[in-house]
């Protein structure tokens, strides 16, 4: 059984106060759901902490997990900035009335036009990616003219343990500079003799789906004693130090993450020790959570279609959903685990295979999974999907993506309206030429 279950007296899964069978009804499936409360309750954690660890500090929303307006509402009122990497992040943050000197804006091959956009909305900060990223912003600064506030993206070259695909920090890798052989040290010198570009501080992010809690220590570890040869040798302030995001999830039953607000615990903790050991300024602390945030807080409802069952090989069930609207089983080979959200309190009686789909064998979404007997119509709910499924869904095969609500007390509403077959052709054109 998941952790995040609830049954209901009709033996319904209920999520966020919300019947689930009741919301496929009402807004058909595929679905995503997400948790208000849940999102709500991981924000204060974190902010809990650090008010109390380190009060000097920002949250903020690593909107690359979930984007929409909706959440970006959330983490403003919840007192969170936000982490952007793109001129469309950039705007969907801005439209839904987040102020602008809460983001930051990130990205290794940031566009001129992005860096404009970002300079000219106000943006906190933007964190340079090494020195062509920089000399982009510095340029952009100097035709905006305004002077851009940077942060550099800096590799510790911490080996995090987790799905090759999505480390970031080590040396093999496109972003950031490495601390080690001097690269990140001649960036801040340039930056420093800018007159476009003031040097803020520091970044780096050790991975994603991180368990342990030491790669973050480590990165503390380096980035002060960095900062204190930065102070040394050349009389550099580094007032802002982020640490990124990469806190881990619960997707499986079996898996043992810390509270969210455990790893923020650890790195103030650490922050603070190591400032007074090495006799730095203390800088401003920055996390940028993103998957901790809106993971667990998502599910995906589906209705089960076609069964084959393959005597002594397999069972299948198909959904009407599938890799189009979360890629993660196929590109990482992320696993998830499910529920028959309209029979929840029945046993499990089989192992079968949920399929999606697409036109693709590999359009699997969970390999194993231990459910009642199931039939066509029953609704499956699949379990923490909520970050990086909605945000990396595509239209393969045409599939529209699914629509998002947001349910909160039993209430449910649209965060994200179904996007129509009308929407898909929306923007096709046919050259004269091709026309009968
Ligand atoms: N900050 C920076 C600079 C990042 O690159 C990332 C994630 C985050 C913060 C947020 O990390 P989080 O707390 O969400 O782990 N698509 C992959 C994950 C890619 C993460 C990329 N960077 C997945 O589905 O697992």
């Amino acid at each position: 059984m998941h952790g995040n279950q609830k049954i209901n007296e009709r033996g319904h899964l209920v999520f966020g106060g919300a019947d689930c069978t009741e919301l496929a009804e009402r807004f058909g499936t595929p679905l995503y759901v997400m948790d208000e409360d849940r999102i709500r309750s991981v924000c204060r954690g974190y902010r809990k902490a650090l008010a109390e660890k380190y009060p000097d500090s920002t949250v903020c929303y690593a909107s690359k997990a979930f984007c929409c307006q909706a959440i970006y509402c959330i983490a403003e009122s919840e007192g969170l900035g936000a982490d952007v990497v793109s001129g469309g992040e950039l705007f969907t943050a801005l439209s839904s009335g987040m102020d602008a000197d809460r983001l930051y804006f990130h990205g290794n091959n940031k566009q001129a036009h992005e860096i404009s956009a970002a300079l000219d909305a106000g943006v906190h900060a933007l964190v340079a990616d090494g020195d062509a990223d920089f000399d982009l912003i510095e340029e952009t600064a100097r035709r905006v003219g305004v002077k851009a506030r940077v942060l550099v993206r800096v590799n510790p070259g911490i080996e995090a343990h987790t799905h090759e695909f999505i480390q970031t920090a080590k040396a093999d890798s496109k972003f950031g500079v490495a601390l080690a052989d001097g690269t990140a040290e001649a960036l801040i010198e340039r930056i420093d003799r800018s007159d476009f570009v003031e040097f803020l501080g520091l970044h780096c992010h050790v991975g994603s789906q991180i368990f342990e809690l030491q790669p973050f220590q480590l990165a503390v570890d380096a980035l002060t004693s960095f900062a204190a040869l930065l102070g040394e040798k050349h009389g550099i302030v580094v007032r802002e130090m982020n640490f990124g995001g990469g806190f881990g999830i619960r997707y499986l039953e079996s898996d043992r993450p810390y509270e969210p607000y455990a790893y923020a615990e650890a790195i103030a903790e650490r922050l603070r020790e190591r400032v007074e050991e090495i006799g730095i300024p203390a800088p401003r602390l920055v996390l940028e959570p993103g998957r901790s945030i809106v993971g667990e807080a998502g599910m995906t409802l589906y209705t089960v279609g076609a069964i084959k069952e393959i005597p002594n090989v397999r069972k299948y069930l198909s959904v009407d959903g599938g890799m189009y609207e979360n890629p993660r089983p196929a590109l990482y080979g992320a696993e998830y685990e499910a529920v028959l959200a309209n029979r929840a309190a029945e046993e499990g009686a089989e192992t079968v295979s949920i399929a999606g789909k697409c036109c693709e064998s590999g359009d699997v979404l969970i390999k194993d999974a231990v459910l009642p007997r199931a039939r066509r119509g029953d609704v499956l709910a699949v379990f923490s999907t909520g970050a990086y499924n909605y945000s990396m869904a595509s239209r393969y095969n045409r599939n529209p993506v699914p629509p998002v609500v947001l349910v909160r007390d039993g209430e449910a509403d649209y965060i994200v309206r179904p996007e129509t077959y009308e929407d898909l052709i929306a923007r096709d054109a046919i050259p004269a030429r091709l026309k009968r």
